[in-house]
């Protein structure tokens, strides 16, 4: 694997990065380690269909159509949102691209989707597909959580002293799940810091305490709720100016929803005083970047 650590200076504090969205042009970052072990099961199991869920920028839905493509599976994604069935000039890219990898894609309304594989309109799919697999929303489940673990390894051994603050992303706590296992399976004295990008994430603590082992309970990790934003893919004009200047600085292209987030909480620690020149703080890219970067011109998003 080439490397992925890059080094760079954030308020004078010498700070790393684990590239990990140079790792794949589509199934990028976190999405390649969360997947790759739901696709040899599938191959595995000799399943044929896939079926996963997302919203229409979900980078998770694009990732699947793309690996599925690769594996020769056939690949459902349920979306949420059923106004967008008929009004294909109102696909994002994501959608759009997902599509042309192949993927079938079913709009389903909110409340169906909120009962996902309970829903009827899901419940059809499954009947027509009867050789299928179910993959989470955000490809998050306990074989997630293991893909995630080997990127702590990858990562731990092109490094050369373990991070003493180790910063990601949080949606559905997935990867999280797996950064902490791997913090406690490394062995590093490493404070782990997951940035919510959704508002309201209560439930996700628990959701990253069920896939842990009890070897994890020395590792100290958080949720830090405060750099949502306004909410999942809204941004405010503090964190606009921060990627924008953070992107023309260090080089280190930043998606809006997940990674523009959690490199600004970084250097919020960092302004507090909360990490000092003694610490090695290190962050995981964990890609995204199909989804956009903020541009200097850039209108607000919401
Ligand atoms: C680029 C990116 N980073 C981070 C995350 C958050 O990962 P998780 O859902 O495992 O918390 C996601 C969503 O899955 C993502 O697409």
């Amino acid at each position: 694997m080439n490397n992925l650590v890059e080094s760079f200076v954030c308020q004078n504090i010498s700070c790393q990065v684990f590239r990990s969205d140079l790792n794949h042009p589509v199934i990028q970052g976190n999405k390649w380690y969360k997947l790759k072990y739901a696709i040899q099961k599938a191959l595995d199991d000799k399943v044929s269909t896939l079926l996963t869920f997302g919203g229409a920028h979900s980078n998770h839905l694009l990732a699947t159509a793309f690996a599925a493509k690769e594996a020769g599976l056939h690949v459902v994604g349920v979306v949420r949102g059923d106004e967008l069935a008929d009004r294909p000039d109102l696909w994002s890219r994501t959608l759009i691209q997902s599509k042309a990898h192949g993927m079938a894609l079913v709009f389903v309304s909110r409340s169906d989707y909120r009962l996902k594989e309970r829903s009827e309109p899901v419940q059809i799919q499954l009947q027509q597909h009867p050789n299928h697999m179910l993959i989470n929303e955000g490809g998050t489940g306990p074989l997630a959580v293991k893909g995630v673990v080997d990127m702590m390894h990858d990562m731990a051994a092109q490094l050369t002293n373990p991070p003493t603050h180790l910063f990601c992303p949080v949606g559905t706590g997935g990867t999280l799940a797996g950064v902490v296992e791997g913090v406690a399976q490394l062995g590093w004295a490493c404070q782990v810091c997951g940035v919510g990008v959704l508002k309201g994430l209560h439930g996700v603590k628990g959701d990253v305490l069920q896939w842990l082992t009890p070897a994890a309970g020395e590792t100290e990790w958080s949720v830090l709720d405060q750099y949502h934003h306004g909410g999942y893919a809204k941004s405010t004009p503090a964190l606009r100016q921060f990627a924008v200047d953070f992107q023309q600085t260090h080089g280190i292209p930043l998606d809006k929803i997940y990674n523009a987030k959690s490199f600004y909480a970084m250097n919020d620690w960092i302004k507090q005083g909360r990490i000092s020149n003694h610490d090695r703080p290190m962050i995981i890219h964990t890609g995204g970047l199909q989804g956009g970067t903020f541009g200097a011109t850039d209108e607000p998003s919401h």
